[in-house]
């Protein structure tokens, strides 16, 4: 068997630390794909990432293209293709551009690399992975949106920093659409297997919920010309991993719901098992009548944002 691929659609600045990362874990030979005008630029940084590799002591092959075709074969593809937000602008303000990207993308993924393990990033990532489903084909196990897996690590870090204790010890997960509707899970957050509620006051708990809703916007107002690259990327990449290896993570993802927590036919946040086989299952946790409620509001959100795609 040889080298596993991954094919990295956008090579901006999330998809340059998805490379960063891959060649440094040494999942597979990583292709960075741009636009025409982009592929100098993505060249130059496959080849930084290349002379990188004595120093890293990997093997892996890191290129650059506009050609769909070097992406053929892939086992998986990463999109990240589109533009991001800026200030002032919301997630979904970036619907009408990258839509039209994302029909582009998808028939040049189905044509090239049509078993591959799909993980989409663009925003507004529900309804873009949606988009990305119905122009692929792709069955629903094989593609999957990334969302749950930052803002669950955006809970958790600020969980982290409020209680002083280290993040590596906090469990919590975040479900629903990507936006400031998702639903922070408090109820089942710990920290070394402790409530979280035993940890912090009601007060601070709900300033972390509301940070957490709010985090892109957060680092958006910050960078001034951007969205956040590291984090999402190290996001998408554990998702990646769990596939590649089938470590069988359970990673909160925008899956296709066909009926699990009442929702039909809608890719939003809910934990998702990753293993060989793709998304292996939707775990369903048994909710509160509030936490169904806020579900159900953030659902309606992305229903409504995905029939503006007339898809
Ligand atoms: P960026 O602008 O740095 O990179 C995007 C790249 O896509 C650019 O290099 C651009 O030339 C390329 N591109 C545009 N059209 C293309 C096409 N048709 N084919 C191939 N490449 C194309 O943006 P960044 O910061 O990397 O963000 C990428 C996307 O990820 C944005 O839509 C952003 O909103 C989204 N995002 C999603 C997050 C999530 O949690 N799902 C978190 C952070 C960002
Ligand atoms: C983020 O959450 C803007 O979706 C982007 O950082």
């Amino acid at each position: 068997m040889g080298r596993k691929k991954i094919a990295l659609i956008g090579g901006g600045q999330i998809g340059q630390i998805l490379a960063l990362l891959a060649s440094q874990k040494e999942l597979g030979d990583v292709v960075i794909l741009d636009i025409p005008q982009f592929e100098n630029p993505v060249k130059g940084k496959a080849l930084d990432l290349m002379e990188m590799r004595p120093l890293d002591n990997t093997s892996v092959n890191i290129t650059g293209t506009s050609d769909y075709a070097d992406i053929s074969d892939s086992d998986v593809v990463i999109i990240t293709a589109g533009v991001p937000r800026r200030p002032g602008m919301s997630r979904d303000d970036l619907l009408e551009i990258n839509l039209k990207i994302i029909g582009d993308v998808a028939e040049n993924v189905k044509k090239y690399a049509p078993d591959a393990f799909v993980i989409v990033v663009s925003n507004p990532l529900d309804a873009i992975v949606y988009a990305f489903y119905k122009v692929s084909g792709f069955s629903k196990n094989k593609v999957i949106g990334m969302a749950g897996a930052l803002d669950s690590s955006r809970f958790k870090a600020f969980i982290a920093m409020e209680t002083g204790y280290s993040p590596q010890d906090v469990q919590c997960l975040v479900l629903g659409g990507h936006g400031d509707t998702m639903v922070p899970l408090t109820r089942l957050a710990t920290v070394g297997g402790i409530p979280v509620t035993e940890l912090l006051d009601k007060e601070t708990i709900e300033g972390i919920e509301q940070r957490t809703r709010m985090a892109g916007g957060e680092i958006v107002k910050l960078l001034g010309n951007g969205s956040a690259f590291f984090s999402p990327a190290k996001s998408a990449m554990t998702m990646a991993e769990s596939y590649l290896l089938d470590q069988k993570r359970i990673i909160p993802s925008a899956g296709l719901c066909e009926g699990e927590y009442g929702i039909k036919d809608l890719f939003i946040g809910v934990p998702c098992v990753i293993g060989s086989d793709g998304i292996e299952k939707i775990i369903e946790v048994e909710l509160t009548a509030e936490e169904k409620a806020a579900l159900k509001v953030t659902a309606d959100h992305v229903a409504s944002v995905v029939e503006e795609t007339g898809l």
